[in-house]
């Protein structure tokens, strides 16, 4: 072999050198380069590799004794790494080969045998896989507490009166305990849809080798033992191609930001003077530089601004994985930073989220007034005139006007007095005041799932039951 040059010696140290007699472009080593993000999956990729090599000797393809080299020796780089003793290289290009180029330099060539009857293709695979696993899994846990929190404040809430909005119109009272429990709900689908991309990802791709399987009599299913996977995946092609678990968790990861960024409006809302219905702990505000009243709700904001990059990493994923032909091609060492990026801000968010949330104090009194204006107790004033034998679009009719007439006089339906509202149905009676109080309204609603009291109760109940 003949070198031309410095570069090309030093392009010799290359794990796949054998068939290159030139060294690569100066700026190409660190383009084609990962090093410099999936660095992260150390401990996934070394922990992929001890298993492979216990297998490799287990169906005597290596000695025991070298896998028992192996594993020592990856132990110590496991260790090397977290405490800081390692500086990767750029011409190693990622973690694998950084990895094994570490290995062989501490035990020679014994460190070389490890990658038979294994593919870089079907390694990432296997090391991306572990990571979402434990990604999911924290980020349940995250939820869980979130859930916890929201559950609580709405115990707490369960006689707190709200208006109830569409179109950002005053519309129906509610509770806030109601309210919340909407959330409640929102947050156990993403959890769910967690729990199920879990399941996808649970099928181990180590052992597929390149694309087509391997000749050696390897041992699948102790593989997936060893790395605690339910199962193995059936076509090596698809194995080493398949990235729908990455795009599937930054789905969970956009839809439930999407539910943070909605409640984090809210709050913003509610928080304002305008509304006057919660105040934001003052850990979780800052202040303006140069308005020194103010107290801005920066963390909701933030929430709500970073659902734009996790949609982004969906997206990000999305598009390179079409068009992409069978088997593997190197579009698809871009997929990390945005699987990256989604479980770091989604982890961040619903933590912080949690603790802003249970620190917020609650203005009920605000919270009833908004919901005595407004009219929010028509719908229950035509109701009333059902029950009296007016067929509803009638009463609707009726109600209409009066709502109109009290604008314009400046008071509440309540205000008008029995003989009033005879004015525009001989039905209206004294039971009238009864039916249309704000809390009267909430409690009328019989349906599953309604506001009232014993409805939300029930709600409550079946989830700390759990
Ligand atoms: N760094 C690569 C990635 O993240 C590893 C797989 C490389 N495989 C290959 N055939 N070049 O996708």
């Amino acid at each position: 072999m003949k070198y031309n040059n410095q570069k090309d010696k030093e392009s010799m140290k290359k794990l796949w050198k054998g068939r290159f007699t030139k060294a690569t472009n100066s700026a190409v080593d660190e383009f084609n380069a990962s090093i410099t993000f999936d660095r992260r999956l150390y401990a996934e990729d070394i922990l992929g590799s001890i298993a492979h090599a216990k297998m490799l000797a287990k169906q005597d393809i290596i000695s025991q004794e070298d896998a028992d080299k192996i594993q020592t020796a990856l132990l110590e780089i496991k260790n090397d790494i977290e405490k800081g003793n390692i500086e990767f290289s750029i011409e190693a290009e990622d973690i694998h080969m950084n990895i094994e180029t570490l290995l062989t330099e501490k035990i020679g060539d014994i460190g070389k045998k490890l990658h038979t009857a294994r593919s870089r293709n079907d390694q990432v695979a296997v090391d991306f896989k572990l990571y979402i696993k434990d990604e999911i899994k924290s980020i349940l846990n995250l939820t869980d507490n979130m859930l916890t929190v929201i559950l609580q404040m709405a115990e707490k809430n369960i006689k707190t009166v709200m208006p109830g909005y569409t179109h950002l119109q005053r519309a129906q009272p509610v509770t806030l305990a109601f309210h919340l429990m909407a959330y409640y709900e929102m947050f156990e689908r993403d959890r769910s849809r967690f729990s199920d991309c879990l399941k996808r990802a649970d099928v181990m791709p180590l052992g597929s080798g390149a694309l087509a399987g391997t000749s050696y009599n390897t041992d699948r299913i102790f593989l997936a033992r060893e790395l605690n996977f339910a199962e193995i995946t059936p076509n090596a092609m698809d194995a080493v191609s398949d990235r729908d678990f990455a795009i599937e968790f930054c789905f969970c990861a956009s839809t439930m930001i999407m539910h943070l960024s909605r409640f984090c409006e809210e709050l913003i809302l509610w928080n304002s003077k305008e509304f006057s219905f919660i105040e934001i702990d003052d850990s979780f505000a800052t202040g303006s530089s140069i308005m020194p009243q103010k107290k801005n709700p920066d963390i909701a904001e933030l929430i709500r601004g970073k659902t734009g990059r996790v949609y982004g990493d969906l997206f990000n994923l999305l598009t390179i994985m079409k068009g992409l032909p069978l088997a593997y091609n190197k579009d698809m060492q871009e997929d990390k930073p945005p699987v990256f990026d989604a479980a770091d801000t989604i982890k961040n968010s619903v933590l912080i989220f949690t603790e802003m949330l249970s620190k917020i104090k609650v203005n009920e009194k605000n919270m009833k007034n908004a919901a005595k204006y407004g009219y929010m107790n028509a719908t229950d004033a035509a109701d009333y005139l059902v029950s009296k034998g007016v067929p509803f679009r009638e009463c609707h009719e009726i109600i209409g006007k009066i709502v109109l007439d009290c604008i314009e006089k400046n008071c509440g339906i309540e205000d008008l007095s029995v003989d009033e509202l005879k004015n525009y149905s001989d039905k209206f009676e004294e039971d009238i005041y009864e039916n249309i109080d704000i809390n009267a309204c909430i409690e009328a609603k019989k349906s599953f799932g309604s506001t009232s009291q014993e409805s939300v109760e029930r709600h409550i109940n079946s989830k700390s039951d759990k």
